[in-house]
């Protein structure tokens, strides 16, 4: 860990006050609780925060790499700064986040686009102090991508929200999908200490947070990287987290289905605070093409899995993740993913078409499939998962959901908006005061995106 704080003293009197910093984040919840902590910082720096890019004096992009759209995004908002540069010739740009870890695209942003002044890699973000000052002593160009952030201690956040919080328990990714450039850019997993970890909830707890989402690439592997006998296990986490007073919901992301264990889904029901909820990325229904993912189950064992959760609980929700085209993706193979997703019956898919990653291993795949046959098949996996999931949510119209409010409905005047503790969207009539407590639903109808009710 960098000690920055004569740095941060130092910019403070360079810096003055009413200077004011736009910090937008592209990626997962992952990469947006690093603009968190990214905005921590330049709040100790003195900086206050606008949404509004001309009125900044320091710009940050944290950025994404895991599609090739993400990656286009940035380059686009970085082009269009040159001329905010021309007009406020003293702004600093900054870009961070995954990207920043490819070195190719380090030197394309070096090369290309001379705006930017600082690069900071994702686990150096404590350098941020240092290489602002650089850029105010007239150094240039100034990057860092190193490793030494002590990421087990909680640092300085600007949450983006007062009654949701994120909480990574790990950072890193050892599994090496084909596809996946996570692993390439975020480094091997390392989780923090579990004392560190509840300690940072024991205090969003007494501040009144409501929903603690627990973060990794794989939270089902925390704790697989401590010495033996050091460590506790994720399904222990989760215990030990629900024994923490106050009345908040416990969430996790992602889970890999490779990992994902009965003590896992044991924990999940035993815990009065977890969502009932599992989020378990599937990717294809097709067991030859998870061989060729290096996805690590087959579809039969995933449907083992599903049916374990299904037999304590047959509504139980879950969601999922699925890459459409895959190289050679079989228009049988794409089949079995259809049909699987009928048979686990998600209440949401978020998919995605395959995008290829320059040096990921299947990068270097054969690919005979188009882009219109992968669109094509792309609308057809929303079409019925759209007919699963009208179907579907009819299954809570007369039950009472608890529903964490979290903002006003952009459709319908007068209603709320929130998630059920099964993660289903909820709308309901409601005053704005609402926002940030739970709140008891009774649902009277049904979408196929949400459902609809009345507060008890
Ligand atoms: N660690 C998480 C995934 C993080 S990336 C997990 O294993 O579940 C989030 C999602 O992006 C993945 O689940 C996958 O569906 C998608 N994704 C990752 N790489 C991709 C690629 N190259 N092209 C298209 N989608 C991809
Ligand atoms: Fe990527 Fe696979 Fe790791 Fe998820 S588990 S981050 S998909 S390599
Ligand atoms: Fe993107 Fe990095 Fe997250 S590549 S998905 S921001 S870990």
């Amino acid at each position: 860990m960098k000690d920055n704080s004569a740095q941060i003293d130092e910019i403070r009197s360079l810096m003055g006050s009413g200077r004011l910093a736009y910090v937008r984040s592209f990626g997962c919840q992952l990469n947006v609780s690093d603009g968190e902590k990214i905005k921590g910082l330049l709040m100790q720096m003195g900086f206050g925060f606008t949404d509004d890019e001309h009125k900044a004096d320091i710009i940050i992009l944290n950025t994404c790499a895991v599609r090739e759209s993400a990656e286009d995004r940035v380059f686009g908002i970085v082009g269009s700064m040159k001329k905010l540069k021309e007009q406020k010739p003293s702004l600093i740009i900054g870009v961070a986040g995954c990207m920043t870890a490819q070195s190719h695209i380090a030197e394309k942003i070096k090369r290309s686009y001379p705006q930017v002044d600082i690069v900071l890699g994702t686990s150096a973000l404590s350098a941020l102090p240092g290489l602002l000052l650089d850029v105010l002593h007239g150094r240039g160009f100034s990057a860092d991508i190193s490793e030494y952030d002590d990421f087990s201690q909680a640092a300085v956040q600007v949450r983006e929200s007062s009654f949701k919080a994120s909480v990574p328990i790990m950072f890193g990714c050892n599994n090496f999908c084909t596809y996946c450039i996570v692993p390439y850019v975020r480094g091997r997993e390392r989780s923090r200490r579990p004392e560190d970890i509840i300690s940072e909830v024991r205090q969003l707890a007494a501040d009144g947070y409501k929903e603690i989402m627990l973060l990794g690439q794989n939270v089902n592997s925390y704790g697989n990287d401590f010495g033996d006998g050091e460590g506790i296990s994720f399904p222990e986490l989760i215990r030990r987290i629900n024994d923490i007073e106050g009345d908040f919901i416990i969430r996790f992301m992602s889970s890999h289905p490779k990992d994902a264990s009965r003590e896992l889904i044991d924990a999940i029901f035993d815990c009065e605070k977890a969502a009932k909820h599992l989020h378990l990325p599937v990717q294809s229904g097709s067991s030859e093409v998870l061989r060729r993912m290096n996805r690590r189950y087959t579809a039969e064992r995933y449907m083992e899995t599903v049916d374990y959760i299904r037999s304590r609980d047959p509504d139980f929700s879950l969601t999922t993740d699925i890459i459409v085209g895959f190289p050679n993706e079989t228009e049988e193979e794409f089949g079995e993913t259809l049909d699987m997703i009928k048979k686990v019956k998600y209440d949401n898919i978020y998919s995605f078409i395959y995008s290829k990653r320059s040096g990921t291993r299947a990068a270097g795949f054969e690919d005979a499939v188009s882009d219109e046959e992968k669109s094509r098949r792309m609308r057809r996996l929303l079409e019925v998962q759209r007919e699963i999931s009208t179907e579907h949510y009819k299954r809570f119209v007369g039950r009472t959901l608890r529903v964490l409010a979290d903002g006003v409905s952009r459709k319908r005047p007068g209603y709320l908006t929130g998630k059920s503790n099964e993660a289903i969207i909820v709308e309901f009539p409601g005053n704005e005061e609402l926002i940030g407590s739970f709140a008891g639903v009774r649902v009277t109808g049904s979408m196929n995106w949400a459902v609809t009710g009345e507060i008890i």
